[in-house]
C-alpha cells in the first residue's frame, strides 16, 4: 500500500502574499468575526448562532485532525502581517485511496481578491507534492456561484450533481463535484 507522506509538524506554506499556517488560539477572535458573515452561514456546515465557544473548540481541536491525520486545517493569513483572511484545508483524508476533500472560506473582509483561489491552489500543491495525495474533491453546493469559480478557476474538473448529499442544518443540499488529479 502506498503511504501517506504526513508531516510530524503542521507546515507553513507561503508564496510571499499568502501564507497558510497551523491555528492557534490568539485566532478565535478572527474566526468568531468571519463567521458571523451570512454567506459564511449559508454554505459552510458550521453552528448558526456561531457563539466564542463555537470559536475556540474550532481552533482547539485542529491539531487534533493533525495529528489523526484526518484532516489538514490552515489558517490563510497574509504573509505582510499575519492578519487571517480566511480558512482552508483537507478534510476526509483517505489515506488507502490517497484522497481527500477541499474545504475553504474567505473572511468578508479579505474577499474578491482572489484569496481562496491562491490558498487553495497552495495548498493542492502541498498535498499532491509533500503529502503525496492523488485526488483531490470539492464539494459544493450547486446555488453557490462563487465558490464554483474558484474550482472552475483552479482547472478543477466539474464530475457532476450528487441529489441530496449533504445534510446542513436540516435541510439536504444538491452538492456540485468538482476534482484534481494529481498530473502524472
Ligand atoms: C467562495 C469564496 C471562498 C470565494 O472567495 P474569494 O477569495 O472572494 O474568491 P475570488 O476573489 O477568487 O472570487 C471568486 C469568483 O467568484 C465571483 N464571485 C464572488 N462573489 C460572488 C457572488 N456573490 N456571486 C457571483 N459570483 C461571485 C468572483 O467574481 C470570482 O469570479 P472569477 O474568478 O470568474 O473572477 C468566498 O466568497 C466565501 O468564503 N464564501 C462563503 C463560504 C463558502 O462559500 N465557502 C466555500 C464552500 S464550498
Amino acid at each position: 500500500m502506498t503511504a501517506l507522506r504526513w508531516p510530524s509538524t503542521v507546515p507553513t506554506l507561503t508564496d510571499g502574499w499568502l501564507t497558510l499556517r497551523g491555528w492557534t488560539a490568539e485566532d478565535a477572535d478572527a474566526v468568531l468575526a468571519a463567521c458571523q458573515d451570512a454567506d459564511t452561514q449559508q454554505w459552510m456546515d458550521i453552528p448558526v448562532p456561531y457563539l466564542p465557544e463555537h470559536a475556540a473548540a474550532f481552533v482547539a481541536e485542529s491539531s487534533q485532525q493533525w495529528s489523526t491525520q484526518q484532516g489538514a486545517p490552515f489558517a490563510i493569513t497574509a504573509a505582510d502581517d499575519d492578519q487571517v483572511l480566511g480558512s482552508c484545508g483537507l478534510v476526509g483524508v483517505d489515506a488507502s485511496h490517497l484522497v481527500a476533500e477541499v474545504a475553504y472560506a474567505v473572511a468578508p473582509w479579505a474577499r474578491g481578491r482572489k484569496v481562496a483561489q491562491q490558498a487553495v491552489r497552495l495548498l493542492c500543491a502541498w498535498a499532491f507534492t509533500d503529502v503525496g495525495l492523488a485526488r483531490l474533491e470539492f464539494y459544493i453546493e450547486t446555488s453557490n456561484v462563487a465558490s464554483r469559480a474558484v474550482a472552475t478557476r483552479l482547472g478543477c474538473q466539474f464530475e457532476g450533481v450528487l441529489r441530496g448529499k449533504a445534510l446542513i442544518r436540516g435541510t439536504r443540499r444538491d452538492m456540485a463535484l468538482y476534482a484534481l488529479l494529481k498530473e502524472t
